[in-house]
């Protein structure tokens, strides 16, 4: 016998052949279906809704503005003719607004001219499917921007990572406060004047991040003693180069950065640690995290010794050029010093920049009366 909610649900489906197109599934990825046809809308929501989706739609752009912030989709199919706000002008708001920026779209419009298509990826689609649509192509294109979209939360989970290693070795050592930051910064700066492409530039920047993240392998007491360190210290402090590698090896950028983590000690003369790597046997990454490494390190006050002014630091790599540092990468830095000066200069063109800014403490700043440095960074 059926109950009175069994009638309720057969008589709401007889009304309802498709469903309800404005109640979400509980489970799945959420797609909002933007679209002022109703059949397509219910179309669009069905397929979705089979292939294990939840869809939440609606019939024109400014409830599909209003029902973003409101559902948080993952995911917008979106009609490119509709009345008022057609569907480029969504698209291109949505691109312009930061919490909706890398939110995938998907165009579906009956027009198939290319330059219709080519305006659509222009305000910032990410894919356009042309009416009438086949529902397998729709699918995989929605399969394609979905693995896109975790890509790129691949990408910023590892920027989120190197961020938070960064930070614990700056908490553990705080009279380095911000000097990861800074070395960051610079040597991109001299990274950029030795003619490296943006890849290993990005590298080098992760790299002077978190150069030193294997001090979280030793004992604050000799991070933060005020005289200098005993031959066993010394011996226990040498190891932060290799304990930085092993907890580096795990993140996806390790190819890049694990060499400079491990050889920012070696020495142009092959006096260094921890392999005694001479000239250019020691990648040229960790030749530059090297060379501004000391000099951040000579122009900032430290627990056993005050800064030195930023000339007198620069005489010194000058006299240890060919012997710690390697002599082309010297007269680089010198240059960049004297042109940009030794404060703080945002490079705006590579990723880790966004990172480096809106990591902790909300941007890198110099410590007053620190317009200087001495070589030899711990
Ligand atoms: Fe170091």
């Amino acid at each position: 016998m059926r109950t009175l909610p069994d009638l309720r649900r057969a008589q709401y489906a007889e009304e309802h052949p498709l469903g309800h197109p404005l109640e979400p599934r509980r489970s799945g990825p959420l797609v909002l279906v933007v679209e002022d046809e109703a059949s397509n809308r219910l179309l669009l929501t069905r397929i979705l809704e089979r292939e294990g989706y939840r869809a939440v739609s609606v019939a024109d752009g400014d409830s599909a503005l209003r029902a973003i912030p409101e559902h948080d989709p993952d995911l917008v199919l979106l009609d490119v003719t509709m009345p008022r706000m057609d569907g480029y002008e969504v698209c291109r708001r949505l691109r312009k607004d930061s919490r909706t920026a890398t939110l995938p779209v998907i165009l579906i419009s009956g027009r198939t001219d290319l330059n219709d298509i080519v305006a659509g990826l222009d305000a910032g689609a990410d894919d356009f499917v042309t009416k009438p649509f086949q529902q397998p192509e729709l699918l995989a294109r929605i399969r394609s921007a979905f693995r896109l979209r975790q890509a790129i939360t691949r990408m910023e989970t590892a920027h989120t990572v190197a961020a938070a290693l960064a930070n614990a070795v700056e908490a553990k050592d705080p009279m380095t406060e911000h000097h990861c930051q800074r070395l960051a910064h610079l040597a991109a700066r001299v990274g950029t004047r030795a003619g490296l492409d943006t890849i290993d530039l990005e590298g080098v920047a992760y790299g002077a991040l978190l150069h030193d993240v294997g001090k979280i392998g030793v004992p604050e007491a000799f991070l933060n003693k005020p005289g200098p360190l005993t031959e066993e210290e010394q011996t226990v402090m040498r190891r932060h180069p290799e304990i930085g590698e092993r907890i580096c090896r795990p993140l996806e950028a390790s190819p890049t950065l694990l060499p400079i983590v491990r050889h920012h000690h070696e020495h142009w003369d092959g006096s260094g640690y921890p392999d005694g790597l001479r000239g250019e046997q020691t990648p040229l990454g960790a030749r530059i995290v090297s060379l501004v490494d000391a000099f951040d390190a000579m122009t900032h006050d430290r627990p056993y010794r005050a800064a030195l002014p930023v000339e007198q630091g620069l005489d010194e790599l000058v006299r240890h050029a060919g012997r710690q540092f390697d002599p082309d990468l010297v007269p680089l830095l010198l240059d960049e010093i004297e042109r940009r000066g030794a404060a703080f200069v945002p490079v705006t063109t590579f990723p880790p920049t966004a990172l480096l800014v809106h990591g902790r403490g909300g941007g890198v700043m110099e410590r007053p009366g620190s317009s200087s440095i001495r070589a030899g960074a711990a």
